[in-house]
């Protein structure tokens, strides 16, 4: 029987820790796997479940309210809809079929849609409305777009926890509940850059809600519990501001070797003149790194091949990314290979234009780079290193 974990007096640990996976929503490279958090907390009169998980662990999940003699569960808490965190609810409701369902309006919507619960199971909260346990108290806190537009944060009013679903997670599984490495921060940041980023101005624009609230612990959906959390919020006031670094990112890819050659030799000019450079291969449309690497950089380059007149099949997917993502960035210059004709060049300052980012240069290659081609990716480098200083100034 898999054991629940005592965080506090009555307050329990549900969740289940899931190694195998090697994808997030299909797409992002999971490589510390994940964990699906749930929490329980028993008042003196009721008993709260918080989240529950991914339904492919649900027995997990049932194995630890077992595993604590748990016979009544008065209110499932659905901060969020995700199925990640929703998908066992009918599970639980199986096992516990006098629970409510407490979420917010939308949220209500959302489950009846995607998991047909029945009208009667929902008790509907309005932002910052309470809900006593007896002895405990829970708080709904609406914070739309962390990560879907019903998501709702819980605050556990005595005990100063705060319960922030997929804000604050990181897909990293891990045995020790409260592992704080400084490893664990490169897997909080990639996270933030997948689930959080696209949303940055709406969730900057709310993020003070929580500077009313005395925050102890924030126990998130996914990742480690920090125990910490002035750590991890100012992570996020960081990555959420407007604030920029003096960093170049260049996403490129290279066929046959002159991209590259290319690549490394305006990443070297860079250098030179202080600015810190992130290279990105995104070769096989690998995009690990890739959003970790456009969080906060002043600057984004892009250097691809023509193929078939284009830019490469995944500089093609880099600029979908860019569009979806939105990262804060202010610049962007382009590089592009060719030998017969391109169209590279037109296609991601299309891009750069839809971002509403300045051009700070394009240039096409033809061949080989020679004397003449470095001469003009020099001139392509100092268009940056001007613009950076210039900012940077301020
Ligand atoms: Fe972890 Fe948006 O679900």
């Amino acid at each position: 029987m898999e054991q629940a974990i005592k965080i506090k007096p009555d307050i329990y640990y549900v969740g289940s820790l899931d190694r195998t996976r090697k994808h997030f929503d299909s797409f992002y490279p999971v490589k510390k796997g994940t964990s699906y958090n749930s929490y329980l907390i028993i008042g003196k009169e009721k008993t709260a479940l918080i989240d529950t998980i991914d339904p492919s662990k649900k027995d997990d999940l049932l194995s630890k309210l077992e595993s604590l003699g748990i016979k009544k569960i008065d209110y499932i808490i659905s901060n969020h809809s995700e199925q990640d965190h929703s998908g066992s609810i009918p599970f639980v409701l199986e096992k516990y079929p006098m629970a409510k369902i407490v979420t917010n309006s939308k949220g209500k919507d959302f489950l009846s849609d995607l998991l047909g619960i029945k009208e009667n199971l929902f008790i509907v909260v309005e932002n910052r409305k309470t809900l006593d346990l007896g002895g405990r108290t829970l708080t709904f806190l609406s914070f739309p777009w962390a990560h879907w537009p019903e998501t709702m944060m819980t605050y556990l009013n005595e005990e100063k926890m705060l319960f922030s679903c997929d804000m604050f997670g990181s897909h990293y599984a891990s045995d020790d509940l409260f592992y704080d490495h400084d490893e664990l921060y490169e897997y909080v940041e990639q996270y933030y850059a997948e689930i959080m980023m696209p949303f940055r101005n709406v969730i900057s624009k709310n993020f003070d809600i929580l500077k009313g609230f005395d925050i102890e612990m924030i126990l998130p959906s996914h990742g480690p519990i920090h125990k910490n959390p002035k750590k991890i919020i100012s992570l996020y006031e960081k990555y959420l501001s407007d604030n920029v670094e003096n960093e170049v990112t260049i996403i490129y890819l290279s066929m046959h070797g002159s991209t590259e050659v290319a690549v490394e030799f305006l990443s070297q000019k860079l250098k030179e003149n202080n600015i810190k450079v992130n290279l990105v291969d995104v070769s096989g449309m690998n995009i690990s790194g890739l959003l970790r690497a456009i969080i906060s950089p002043l600057t984004v380059i892009l250097a691809t091949p023509t193929v078939m007149g284009n830019p490469h099949p995944a500089m093609q997917l880099v600029s979908i990314i860019l569009k979806e993502y939105r990262p804060k960035l202010k610049n962007m210059a382009f590089l592009a290979m060719y030998e017969w004709g391109t169209r590279a060049i037109e296609m991601m300052g299309a891009t750069c234009s839809y971002l509403g980012k300045t051009n700070l240069g394009s240039l096409k290659i033809k061949g080989y780079p020679k004397n003449t081609d470095f001469a003009k990716l020099e001139n392509l480098a100092y268009s940056v290193i001007n613009n950076h200083k210039e900012y940077f100034k301020r």
